[in-house]
């Protein structure tokens, strides 16, 4: 067996952490359910959840990455009392992060598809139903999202295939500097647009109204959801970094960072879109839609437009990557972990695997377009990210949590200790209580809502 690899650096992993959290979910998803729950009093929500819910749960998947050295498909073997079966959980965890990809590559080829559309300039001077048709135009094409998806898989399956520090470390630490860099610039372009007070106050003046409008429980559920999905937890895609990382510090410290720079880039996000939507006067609560017709539009009618645009999508897709990247390294590490290949022969079994199970998704677009597995108008897509967002991630996050806290499990003093273990912020004690006894009804809350709101309309 080689030896596991290792970060080179402590920013390294926290930058590769940011990575995976930072991706559609904070780009697309978080700004479009903010437009359509009312701005700031859901964003109030959803960064409650994010401390209450969302940064405990990432400190156990850290730690049990950490203690076992290995990733969610053997850490459960590894560190479960004799006998028990929290390691049926490794299998949910695989599939998860297979079910993950399957529908992410798509969207990851959206958005690299929509750079070069914007640098050919092929928005330039259509009206906003054609820019509607352009998006339309390409959920049509099956061949056409297919190229995009391949493009987008193997070049993420690339950077993993040349290591964890030469590859996946330093290509993500200059992607994620870049994306930073793009996002202040987006940002003060659009805070300056004239009009964009108004897009400012709705998003960042809490509207209580709102959230009577669609009833409390609704907005709650879909905070919950948004901290579970924007911080990529439940299905051990945060533990396989714990699992590279050295002793020297303690896990919460570092979770805290993760977190915040999450925050910060969802948080930023919104600054650029919800202005923008004010001052060219079109509805931020569009839905999924928003990224890719609506803000074409605006930055038609935007002096500059066309770099604004490109470099908004060359954003976007640096977030898409980055999370692509992390998970595929999760899924190499448990063919490693699995079978003992190596990372070249994972690449490569992986890369095929990926491609042919990224196929439903770009065809339920289009050639199965009829089937609606969730009711009329949904697709394949929507099918695989409600099995991911709504099943696979609060229950494995569950599984974590009470891996972490009973002692049937792996209990608590070991996740203490391997939490506290290093310098920095340790987990704080008062909170067990509330970790092994409230949390884990909220979260238990969270799953059963998630089926009376799908199913009872
Ligand atoms: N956190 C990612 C995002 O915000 O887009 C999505 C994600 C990645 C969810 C990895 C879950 C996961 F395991």
């Amino acid at each position: 067996m080689e030896k596991r690899e290792k970060f080179s650096s402590r920013l390294g992993f926290i930058l590769i952490s940011a990575g995976c959290a930072v991706g559609l979910g904070n780009v697309w998803r978080f700004p479009y359910i903010t437009g359509k729950y009312g701005g700031a009093a859901f964003v109030l929500i959803y960064l409650i959840f994010l401390v209450i819910l969302g940064l405990p749960i990432m400190i156990m998947e850290f730690s049990v990455g950490r203690a076992s050295q290995k990733s969610a498909a053997r850490s459960f073997h590894v560190l479960e009392p004799k006998g028990t079966k929290w390691h049926i959980e490794s299998y949910f965890a695989m599939a998860g992060n297979y079910l993950l990809m399957m529908f992410y590559t798509t969207v990851g080829g959206w958005m690299i598809a929509y750079v070069f559309k914007n640098i050919s300039g092929e928005f330039t001077g259509l009206s906003p139903e054609e820019v509607g048709g352009v998006f339309n135009g390409m959920l049509a094409q099956p061949v056409y999202m297919t190229v995009w998806m391949v493009i987008t898989v193997l070049l993420s399956f690339f950077i993993c295939s040349l290591g964890l520090q030469n590859g996946v470390e330093r290509i993500t630490k200059i992607m994620m500097g870049f994306l930073f860099v793009i996002l202040i610039i987006l940002c003060i372009r659009s805070v300056t647009l004239d009009g964009a007070i108004e897009g400012l106050k709705f998003y960042l003046v809490p509207d209580f109204g709102k959230i009577a409008e669609y009833g409390i429980f609704e907005v709650v559920f879909a905070a919950m959801g948004q901290s579970f999905f924007t911080l990529s937890l439940g299905i051990g895609a945060m533990a396989i970094f714990g699992s590279y990382l050295s002793k020297e510090r303690t896990l919460t410290g570092e979770s805290i960072s993760i977190c915040c720079l999450d925050t910060l880039v969802a948080i930023m996000a919104g600054l650029v879109i919800f202005p923008a939507c004010f001052a060219f006067g079109v509805d931020p609560g569009e839905g999924p839609g928003l990224v890719f017709v609506t803000l074409p539009n605006i930055f038609n009618q935007m002096a500059g437009g066309r770099i604004f645009g490109t470099l908004f999508f060359v954003f976007m897709s640096f977030a898409a990557l980055s999370s692509i990247i992390a998970v595929f390294e999760n899924i190499i590490s448990f063919s490693r972990d699995l079978f003992g290949w190596e990372r070249k022969k994972a690449v490569l079994v992986n890369l095929i695997a990926i491609i042919l199970l990224s196929m439903p998704c770009v065809l339920g677009f289009n050639v199965f377009s009829s089937f609606a597995p969730l009711g009329a108008g949904t697709t394949i897509q929507d099918l695989e990210d409600f099995i991911v967002s709504n099943n696979l991630l609060p229950l494995g996050s569950l599984v974590y949590l009470l891996f972490c806290t009973s002692r049937y499990g792996w209990g608590w003093k070991n996740f203490i200790k391997e939490a506290d273990t290093g310098k920095g912020v340790k987990f704080p004690k008062w909170a067990r209580f509330y970790v092994s006894y409230i949390l884990p009804f909220i979260v238990l809350f969270i799953f059963v809502m998630g089926y009376v709101q799908k199913f009872s309309r």
